[in-house]
């Protein structure tokens, strides 16, 4: 199961990551896939903050998300600009359209949203059958650094007459499953009242290098490559802090 992203979350999400923002994978992303043919899909396209330039590049995408929410935004942003693409409600362990892509993309950790082996296992099939033959998957995961029990500091945003803040209440690990957890607790006031508040329980599922790539091997994915902070060619050191995946299908 995955943590749901509500309309707090939301609102942070696109106030904190706005459509433009790029931590190097939007260009990434439109150098891999450049003169690349066919649909793309990108799975939990959220706010439609990678789709987008995507989009505007000339790339055919479609995506999908299980949050209505994060579906809203990202068609009102869509709509602002013009865009058409197919978006859908549908979730990563479940949805599949047969030899569909010649992509699937999943950028910015998405895919650590899926808590334990057996959901990374069906999202992988899933993936795999949404690809035409020779079809590519990139995904990206977060590498994970050592985990600390120190409070985390506020973060606000400020929009209009409102003010949105972030805490996070708690943060456990579990050595066990290799799982994080944290409670991020939002909320939005206005003229110094509490308009709404919202609990995302915020559950990552870490994996190293080497047990992501033995899963896809075993998902049936060829020509596992691993690049290191989106830099073309070269693999990942002990600094980098985002780890991109590439395989292909059989
Ligand atoms: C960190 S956001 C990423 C959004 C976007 N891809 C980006 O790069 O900015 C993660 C998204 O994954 C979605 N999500 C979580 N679990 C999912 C699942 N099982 N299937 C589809 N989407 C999921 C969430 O609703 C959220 O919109």
């Amino acid at each position: 199961m995955s943590w749901s992203y509500g309309a707090l979350a939301t609102e942070v999400y696109d106030l904190d990551k706005p459509i433009g923002t790029s931590f190097g994978d939007v260009e990434y992303y439109k150098q891999l896939l450049g003169g690349s043919e066919g649909r793309i899909l990108e799975p939990a396209v959220g706010t439609g903050r990678v789709m987008i330039p995507l989009l505007e590049a000339g790339f055919e995408v479609e995506g999908y998300d299980t949050s209505p929410e994060m579906l809203a935004v990202c068609r009102k942003h869509c709509r602002d600009r013009k865009l058409d693409p197919v978006i859908r409600e549908a979730d990563m362990t479940s949805f599949v359209e047969p030899g569909a892509y010649s992509a699937v993309i999943v950028p910015i950790g998405s895919i650590a949203l899926l808590v334990g082996r057996g959901a990374l296992v069906q999202a992988l099939a899933c993936f795999e059958q949404c690809l035409m033959p020779s079809g590519r998957l990139s995904i990206d995961l977060r590498a994970p650094r050592p985990f600390v029990m120190e409070p985390v500091p506020m973060r606000s945003w400020s929009a209009g007459p409102f003010i949105w803040t972030l805490q996070t209440m708690h943060v456990d690990y579990d050595p066990a499953a290799n799982q994080t957890t944290q409670w991020l607790r939002y909320e939005k006031w206005r003229d110094g009242a509490l308009v709404a508040t919202e609990l995302q329980p915020f559950r990552l599922q870490h994996w190293s290098i080497a047990e992501f790539t033995a899963l896809l091997l075993e998902a049936g994915f060829r020509g596992v490559t691993v690049t290191g902070d989106y830099r073309d060619g070269l693999p990942p050191d002990p600094e980098s802090d985002d780890w991109n995946f590439n395989a292909f299908r059989s």
